[in-house]
């Protein structure tokens, strides 16, 4: 049902289509409006940064129940703190936020930095790399992988399931039916296979299993959070290191600026989080008739707030449309916003920023070529492109 006022329009959110011209599909919503209902996925999507940033503020109308946008992800996802609603939000939060708070993640600052500066030295010895494989996917991989402590070959496995985790958050269009026996494998072994005394001594897994053990947390605690950490940490990393290389390329000017004075890295990354979004779209539930800007949302609509579009709003950000690390918008919503707001958000940074700094320290230019898409329903990593260091 649509108000009479509703706009609508034809585009599917998760089509190759949008997944390739994000951007250029965002825009002409938010022409439309503020609120324009999709009838290809059955939701009001909001456009603006103003009106996203308020349903974030109001949890009891805007229900994470509904944060994918097919029924059976939403279920795997119950337990999970992206997708409840306080008060179960508040204590399933607490876990993640302990330990991976800044004061948890103040040991893993040097051996990021002494990692990232050897991958960077590894790289400029091969000249020429594959930006993905080679630096955007092999550096968080091995952070985020060391934090929980996985050992052995299941290493390997990670990154797919991560992938397909993501386009499970989608519609059950083809590319989150390909991705349903992946997406199984991680939910089966961080449920059922994983084993705590398998994770390695002193890292974060093993202290989540320690704490379960010792009754601290519910035995189930455990499993989720490692799940959450490997399905939600990994894309959305890997994509925004393959962002700001690629950007930093497109803008040499910018990245000699950076260069003159890499305290601007944390505004960099930033103002990539807000000009090509990672993960630009994510579910609600309406959980009540609600008016935003004119507009009513029923009861029991799904929602889509567009993380993407609010971040190139005009009535936001002077020239939303141009890449310039001088603008600092340190308020994007590239993390989301409100009490779903990215948990992790800190280890990202330390990843990328870290990463950057090695950057910058050893490469003096760089050119980047033949950038080759990747489309999934819910992240926006490359598949690859030639990095050259042209020192
Ligand atoms: C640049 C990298 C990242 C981006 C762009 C990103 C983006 C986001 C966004 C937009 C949300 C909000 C979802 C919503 O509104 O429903 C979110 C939530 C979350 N993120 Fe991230 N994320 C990143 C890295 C990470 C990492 C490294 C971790 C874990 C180590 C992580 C763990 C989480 C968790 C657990 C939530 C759910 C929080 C909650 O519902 O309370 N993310 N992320």
């Amino acid at each position: 049902m649509t108000t009479a006022t509703t706009p609508v329009s034809e585009h599917d959110l998760f089509s190759d289509h949008t997944l390739a011209n994000t951007e250029e599909v965002y825009a002409e919503l938010r022409e439309l409006g503020t609120v324009v209902y999709l009838p290809a996925n059955e939701s009001y999507a909001i456009t603006r940064y103003e009106a996203i940033r308020e349903a974030n503020s109001d949890p009891a109308t805007f229900s994470s129940k509904q944060v994918a946008f097919n029924p059976q992800m939403n279920e795997i996802l119950s337990g999970t703190s992206l997708a409840a609603d306080p008060p179960e939000h508040g204590k399933l939060r607490a876990i993640l936020t302990d330990n991976l708070s800044p004061r948890a993640l103040r040991s893993l600052k040097d051996v990021i930095n002494q990692d990232a500066d050897a991958l960077v030295k590894e790289l400029i010895q091969k000249g020429t790399f594959d930006g993905m494989k080679d630096l955007a996917v092999a550096f968080p991989v091995s952070v985020v992988l060391d934090l929980i402590g996985v050992q052995g070959d299941k290493r390997d496995s990670i990154l797919p399931w991560g992938e397909a985790a993501f386009n499970l958050l989608g519609p059950l269009n083809q590319r989150a039916q390909e991705s349903f026996p992946l997406a199984g494998e991680l939910f089966t072994w961080t449920h059922e296979d994983m084993k705590g005394e398998d994770l390695a001594e002193g890292s974060i897994g093993r202290a989540v299993w320690q704490a379960a053990e010792r009754g601290e947390i519910a035995p189930e605690s455990f499993g989720y959070l490692v799940h959450q950490i490997l399905a939600a940490g990994m894309d959305t990393t890997i994509a925004t290191i393959g962002n700001v290389i690629q950007l930093l390329a497109e803008y040499p000017e910018q990245y000699a600026a950076l260069r003159e004075d890499p305290k601007k890295i944390p505004a960099a990354v930033a103002e990539t989080l807000r000009f090509r979004t990672p993960a630009p779209a994510f579910g609600r539930l309406a959980t009540r008739d609600v008016e935003v800007d004119g507009t009513i949302i029923p009861a029991g609509s799904q929602v889509a707030l567009l993380y993407g579009s609010g971040n190139r709003d005009e009535q936001k950000y002077e020239n939303p449309d141009v890449f310039d690390i001088d603008r600092n918008p340190v308020d994007h919503l590239g993390f989301g916003y409100g009490i779903h707001g990215c948990a992790g958000q800190g280890l990202a940074k330390l990843e990328i920023n870290g990463l950057m700094e090695a950057w910058l320290r050893n490469v003096e230019s760089f050119t980047v070529t033949d950038v080759v898409p990747r489309l999934n329903n819910f992240s926006r990593p490359y598949d690859s492109m030639q990095v050259t260091i042209t020192n």
